[in-house]
């Protein structure tokens, strides 16, 4: 007999009550948490309890005691690295998808989460620009989205040599080239490392982080220099510092003229896609064969969610896929979302993706993200005028790098800022400084927020200039 709904009533009341509660915090609440791992340990941990608690009051436990170590991520005035709050209809859609508890494998045993997750991929595909026969799988971030996007580019590109991977591995495989811009996200590399492929090539990157398409060329010149071989080129759509964009047009074009196959890492800046007056940004990038990007940066949805775009599904598919006699394949030609992402039993995380692009539409999707520039804008703006303050980087997506005279005034107002908890940024190092990195992802960012960050920064400098506690 199943249990029915009322053993969970009372536990879902109560986390809806403590989620409300939370909700609620986020205006007013400091950003950072109060207690560190080590200080919370206690409270969750020591001997495994020998007897049990009532689901409610386990959640009631859970909630209370969390509570001083969570960080406010949803709240608009969280700044750090490059992370987004959550859509009401995208929160609430993962909700069901923990009750319907769907193990959304196969199409033929979960049709619904199949035809929501399809539906999702390809409104992303029409949104992004992308090319409308392209694969879809929803993964658990940008970097297994990279993963799943090289891991087919390693496939294709041994193929296209003569070289059956899956038959024979990687020992004794003609060697794949791997070139990337001096400024890609580390989670590149950390791919190719799980790929086996090694080291990537590295091309020079102009004074915001954009690939020289120029000495790109130079690079596949030289790669290819002793005859054909395999190439890959990993291209970026937003850098971490900059938020800038490689030049997609030009270095997509010297890549296919030397019959590489092009990955974008577009973690949060794919999104730019999604609104014309940033076509010029991202002109270009639908000529490439593979995408990476996240849900839960700049649209929206809650941790955790990427998603892997792949034109060529054979590729993928054969990257990704598995046959086993128990696990029943639907025939109609779609794939199994098990043969677009590294999983086998997988949470319907496309799910919230559908919910946020059903409430938003696109209009909504592509204001949303003008809102995130335009904060970022205003903020770059207000902090440029204060006395002692360089913005580093030209300001035209969601990105502000930010520097006060030397490191170490630097890295003084950024954990005075975390240690003052109105507002929450991280600090860096990029072009050889320390930086304060601002990121503007969350959808509830708006302009009071913007001048609370700006007031916190010049606050924090002041308190660093008078030696203030
Ligand atoms: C450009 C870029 N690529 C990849 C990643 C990794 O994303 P995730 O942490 O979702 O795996 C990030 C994270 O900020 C990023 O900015």
């Amino acid at each position: 007999m199943s249990a029915g709904a009322e053993p969970y009533k009372e536990a879902l009341a109560a986390a809806v009550r403590h989620a409300t509660q939370w909700l609620a915090s986020q205006p007013t609440r400091p950003v950072g948490p109060r207690q560190a791992a080590r200080e919370l340990a206690a409270a969750f941990g020591g001997e495994l309890p020998q007897s049990g608690m009532p689901p409610a009051d386990v959640v009631d436990y859970l909630a209370s005691h969390a509570e001083p170590g969570l960080m406010a991520m949803p709240s608009g005035r969280f700044f750090g690295w490059v992370i987004g709050g959550t859509l009401p209809a995208a929160m609430a859609a993962d909700w069901l998808v923990s009750s319907w508890d769907q193990n959304a494998v196969l199409r033929y045993a979960t049709p619904a989460m199949a035809a929501i997750e399809e539906a999702a991929g390809g409104w992303l595909l029409q949104l992004l620009g992308l090319p409308e026969d392209s694969d879809v799988g929803f993964v658990t971030g940008a970097t297994m989205a990279n993963f799943t996007g090289l891991a087919a580019a390693r496939w294709r590109l041994l193929k296209d040599a003569g070289w059956n991977l899956d038959r024979d591995g990687l020992f004794g495989a003609p060697r794949i080239h791997c070139i990337v811009g001096e400024e890609r996200h580390e989670t590149i590399d950390l791919a190719l490392r799980y790929l086996g492929l090694g080291s990537p090539t590295v091309v020079a990157s102009d004074d915001q982080g954009r690939i020289d398409a120029a000495e790109l060329d130079c690079a596949l010149d030289r790669a290819l220099s002793s005859g054909p071989a395999p190439v890959l080129v990993c291209l970026q759509a937003g850098n971490l510092h900059s938020g800038a964009f490689d030049p997609f047009a030009a270095a997509i074009a010297v890549s296919k003229a030397h019959r590489a196959w092009v990955h974008v890492d577009g973690a949060f800046g794919l999104w730019a896609a999604a609104v014309p007056e940033f076509a010029g940004l991202t002109a270009g990038l639908g000529r490439a064969d593979s995408w990476a990007t996240d849900a839960h940066k700049s649209l929206n949805v809650p941790y955790d969610c990427g998603v892997a775009v792949v034109k060529d599904a054979q590729a993928l598919r054969s990257a990704m896929g598995l046959n086993a006699s128990y696990l029943i394949q639907d025939a109609d030609g779609a794939g199994d979302p098990s043969q677009k992402v590294p999983e086998l039993s997988r949470r319907a995380r496309g799910v919230p993706v559908w919910a946020a692009l059903k409430s938003l539409g696109r209009d909504g999707v592509a204001e949303q993200i003008r809102r995130l520039a335009a904060s970022a804008a205003r903020l770059a703006e207000k902090l440029a005028v204060l006395d002692g303050v360089e913005v580093l980087n030209d300001v035209g997506y969601t990105q502000i790098s930010v520097a006060f005279g030397d490191d170490a005034t630097t890295r003084e107002v950024a954990a005075r800022l975390i240690a003052d908890g109105t507002v929450w940024m991280s600090g860096s190092r990029w072009h050889g400084r320390d930086v304060l990195r601002i990121s503007v992802s969350n959808w509830t960012t708006d302009a009071a927020d913007v001048t609370t960050a700006a007031e916190a920064v010049r606050t924090a400098l002041e308190g660093v200039r008078t030696g203030a506690r």
